[in-house]
């Protein structure tokens, strides 16, 4: 049971909540949506005690587990000698079950007896959320737990959860694929500070959301209206100098004001989004091309006689499950892996740009601005629109950039792969972490761009709206035109 009252906190000035409550039943099915950046992480740190309120309580029962967005340094994976000494420090499970878990998370060529310490960020996250579900607490709480999977890793995940016999609250972009056994949302409001409660599935919350939303929008419409016929009538008695005229003039400009400043903000993604980016430089016609290129991991053939090549300007999509390659095509093609066998011909006017979410170069201790200052050649006033555009207005630019939410990181890099005049850019699942507005507003941006494009992404409509023109399909190692 967690119950949650009158909870206020935040980062300086900015509160992220103010006065929420909110409550979950013992053994409920919780999903917990809002916008990146809206507090939902924040919200874990809180219920586990990470975080202490400003304001309000936070009441559980029951031992708790949280596993985060990101695992970066854990204290329990660094101490263990062994995967397996992690995955079942009290010997819970046998070695097969064990072993039937973690490579349904997409792990299944490593070993028990191996050190978890030398896995990469996305696979510590993978091997956190399997320790989480050997040891079954009482309350289990997700930070997207699908996000470094593909599709049948997010469906084997979300259908284990689905059976889940005890209290979960879940932060995913993936409910859909809980939907039936979820019993309620709760959704930090970005805009009131509030946490909302939807009694329901996740159907009848986006049902009800959109509903809420379309009557907010109109409301808002009707009010505004209302203010512009009130701005007429004050410009009507604007030169009446006569006492009584002077004092209504008065009256009803403070009426306006008033009126205005109530007016509830748009629901965000109602606002238009316009992103205009500096030309790539020149490159010639053919700026890469890969031929006969053969990787293998021990005895495990990845890419086996691979021709890739890219078109100045041309949007690729590259294509595959996970562990099919599509990741270490992209790597030999920057020059960070190198081929068994093969050649790459590189016109010298080329300039990558490359997006990972396991490639954070990122000096957490930097703020916002200080990070964009140093990697992109713009004057103070354009960084600071550009920023803006980005969704960092303000203050938010003196942030530290190690305090983002997920999805402010990746908006921040993609920010600054586009500000910076690339003329290709690989992006490796560019859609992670972002919520819906920023999928679009990156979406937006990188339709504008004129440079080529190699993108990674498990997101079929994103793919779709970037109309690639081929794509190519690994492990078949076959390339596919798009009709488009
Ligand atoms: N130390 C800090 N100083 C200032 N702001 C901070 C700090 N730590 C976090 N924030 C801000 O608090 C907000 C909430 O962060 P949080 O990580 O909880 O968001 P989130 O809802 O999990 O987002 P996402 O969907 O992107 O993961 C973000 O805007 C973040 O930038
Ligand atoms: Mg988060």
């Amino acid at each position: 049971m967690i119950s949650v009252k009158n909870l206020s906190y935040g980062y300086g000035e900015e509160p992220m909540f103010k006065g929420a409550n909110f409550f979950v039943a013992k053994n409920s099915k919780v999903g917990l949506v809002g916008a990146n950046g809206s507090g939902k992480s924040t919200l874990f740190k809180l219920i586990c005690g990470e975080e202490y309120p400003e304001e309000g309580k936070v009441e559980v029962s029951g031992n708790i587990l949280s596993v985060p967005q990101e695992v970066k340094r854990d204290e329990k994976m660094e101490a263990a000698e062994s995967i397996r000494d992690y995955l079942n420090p009290k010997n819970l499970k046998e070695d097969y079950e064990l072993m039937r878990i973690i490579s349904r998370l997409e792990l299944a060529h490593l070993s028990l007896d191996d050190a978890p310490q030398y896995l990469s960020g996305g696979q510590k996250t993978k091997l956190a959320i399997a320790r989480a579900l050997v040891s079954e607490p009482e309350i289990l709480l997700l930070d997207e737990p699908t996000n470094f999977l593909d599709t049948e890793g997010k469906l084997w995940v979300m259908n284990f959860l689905s059976r889940y016999p005890k209290t979960l609250i879940v932060i995913s972009h993936d409910l859909a694929l809980l939907d039936k056994n979820i019993d309620k949302i709760l959704e930090v409001n970005l805009q009131n500070k509030q946490i909302e409660e939807y009694t329901g599935n996740y159907t009848s919350y986006l049902k009800l959301k959109k509903e809420k939303e379309s009557l907010l929008v109109r409301q808002i419409h009707v009010q505004e209206r209302h203010i512009v016929q009130m701005k007429k009538g004050w410009l009507k008695i604007s030169h009446v100098k006569s006492e009584k005229g002077v004092r209504q003039r008065i009256n009803l400009g403070k009426r306006i004001d008033k009126l205005e400043s109530n007016l509830p903000p748009m629901p965000l993604e109602a606002k238009k989004i316009k992103i205009q980016l500096p030309t790539p430089t020149w490159v010639g016609e053919l700026p890469l091309i890969a031929e006969n290129i053969c990787k293998s991991y021990g005895s495990k053939k990845i890419l086996k006689n691979v021709y890739f090549d890219i078109k100045r300007g041309e949007r690729i999509a590259l294509v595959g499950q996970n562990g099919a390659g599509k990741s270490t095509l992209i790597k030999i093609l920057m020059g960070m892996l190198v081929a068994d066998s093969g050649d790459i011909v590189k016109d010298d006017k080329l300039n990558v740009g490359y997006y990972s979410q396991e490639f954070e170069t990122f000096d957490f201790d930097e703020t916002l601005i200080e990070t964009v200052k140093e990697k992109c050649e713009l004057g103070e006033q354009q960084l600071r629109s550009l920023l803006g555009r980005f969704l960092f207005p303000g203050e938010k630019v003196f942030q530290k950039v190690g305090s983002l939410s997920g999805g402010e990181k990746t908006r921040l890099s993609i920010a600054m792969l586009l500000a910076r005049n690339y003329n290709l850019l690989i992006l490796d699942e560019p859609t992670t972490y972002l919520d819906v507005l920023s999928q679009r507003l990156i979406l937006e941006a990188l339709k504008a761009y004129k440079g080529a494009m190699i993108v990674v992404s498990h997101t079929p409509d994103f793919v779709e709206e970037l109309k690639p023109s081929r794509k190519f399909l690994l492990p078949q190692n076959k390339w596919e035109i798009c009709r488009n």
